[in-house]
């Protein structure tokens, strides 16, 4: 069984992945982690996010910076938005994120893409929104909790920013698949997200449902 989480920053995709995994005993998989990884390592060789060459060459070695507490900083996220529009990253990435969602037993992944480029046949599909303010607002709470505070004006333009660069590059938009059903969290608080989407994805999973 696979299911594919999809949405923009901050949305809750990233909660209610690892609810879904957990609640159907599923192994899951943060692709945005990698992307920040690659973010992570042009960022500390001072590469040019500008450069596709460089982008790149900094897709080997990710695994040493998946449990960087910087990996969630917000220079790296704006690195990671910026070489994400590569195909030859995309295309660098891609191999482990297909071989991760193709694992017997199945998985859950969440990310931009999973729902239209990695998994388009995965069995139960949802594309987590909310409103840009909630997710600042968020994302202002998690950078706190971090040690790395932000300016909540500040916070809202990086999302906003790097909402209009995922949604509109040519290589793997982020936008909601056909078949994938949509999840406002705007007005859910955690508990609240992660009950609905176990409600939906059991819907989509029933023969009724989907
Ligand atoms: O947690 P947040 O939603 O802020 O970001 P993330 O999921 O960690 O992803 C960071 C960046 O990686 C996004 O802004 C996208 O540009 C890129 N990304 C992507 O292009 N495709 C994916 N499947 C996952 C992330
Ligand atoms: O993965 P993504 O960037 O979409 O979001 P996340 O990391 O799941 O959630 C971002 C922050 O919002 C976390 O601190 C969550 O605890 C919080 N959150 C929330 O307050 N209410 C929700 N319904 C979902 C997440």
């Amino acid at each position: 069984m696979v299911i594919a989480v999809d949405g923009p920053a901050a949305s809750g995709k990233g909660t209610i992945a690892r609810a879904l995994a957990m609640h159907f005993d599923l192994p899951h998989m943060d692709t945005g982690a990698l992307y920040r990884a690659v973010a992570l390592n042009l960022w500390r060789w001072g590469g040019d996010p500008g450069s596709e060459f460089e982008a790149v060459r900094a897709c080997e070695d990710l695994a040493a910076n998946l449990d960087d507490p910087e990996l969630r900083s917000e220079p790296v996220s704006e690195i990671a938005s910026r070489i994400s529009v590569y195909p030859a990253v995309r295309e660098a990435l891609l191999r482990r994120q297909r071989d991760f969602a193709a694992q017997d037993g199945g998985a859950v992944l969440d990310g931009r893409d999973i729902a239209t480029v990695i998994a388009p046949d995965a069995d139960a599909k949802l594309f987590v929104t909310a409103s840009a303010e909630v997710r600042a607002q968020r994302r202002v709470r998690e950078l706190l909790e971090r040690d790395m505070p932000g300016h909540y004006d500040d916070v809202l333009n990086d999302l906003l920013s790097r909402d209009r660069r995922d949604s509109g590059r040519d290589t793997a938009p982020l936008t909601k698949a056909a078949d994938a059903v949509v999840l406002d969290t705007s007005n859910l608080d955690v508990d609240q997200a992660r009950a609905e989407a176990i409600r939906l994805v059991e819907q989509q999973l029933s023969p009724a449902g989907g």
